[in-house]
């Protein structure tokens, strides 16, 4: 079975009072239910954990490679500033997709950079809740072609 870590950032646990007209009034709550859903329709195992601290989301970055498949994570605001997450997500080996609420690139010009998008597979960002869900379905459909490659180059 996949198994998927889940990653929220900084500041995230305060969703739902935090700058509503920017996140909404969706909270990291109903988040991680609609994630648990697609996941269970999708047959597929989730873990997620919410973290404010870097050194932290480094170590579950480290640890990640031998029990999980693949990392959905929204480093918040880690994602402009944070070469240590970059490393350790480079490092892993793991396919990655990076996950915004907002669109970062119609905000304050320091958000329009991502140290981290350029070691991911790929990054979605600008349609809240959703961001995840599409997060979660560019991700299996990559963890899905990685292993139907290996298998194929099995075959031959
Ligand atoms: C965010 C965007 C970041 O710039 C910000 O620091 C966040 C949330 C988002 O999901 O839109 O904390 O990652």
């Amino acid at each position: 079975m996949i198994k998927i870590l889940t990653i929220h950032g900084p500041n995230l646990n305060i969703l739902g009072e935090r700058e509503p007209d920017i996140y909404g009034n969706i909270t990291i709550e109903q988040i991680n239910q609609a994630l648990k859903q697609k996941a269970s329709n999708e047959d597929v195992e989730i873990e997620i954990i919410q973290s404010n601290h870097e050194g932290e989301i480094v170590d579950l970055i480290g640890k990640a490679k031998d029990n999980f498949d693949g990392i959905l994570i929204n480093p918040a605001a880690y994602t402009h500033t944070s070469i240590a997450i970059r490393d350790a997500l480079s490092a892993s080996n793991l396919p990655c997709v990076e996950v915004h609420l907002s669109n970062i690139y119609a905000r304050e010009k320091f958000r329009h950079t991502s140290l981290t998008a350029p070691v991911v597979k790929g990054q979605i960002c600008g349609f809240g809740l959703y961001s995840y869900i599409l997060g979660l379905e560019a991700l299996l459909e990559t963890i899905k072609n990685k292993s139907r490659k290996k298998n194929s180059q099995g075959e031959n």
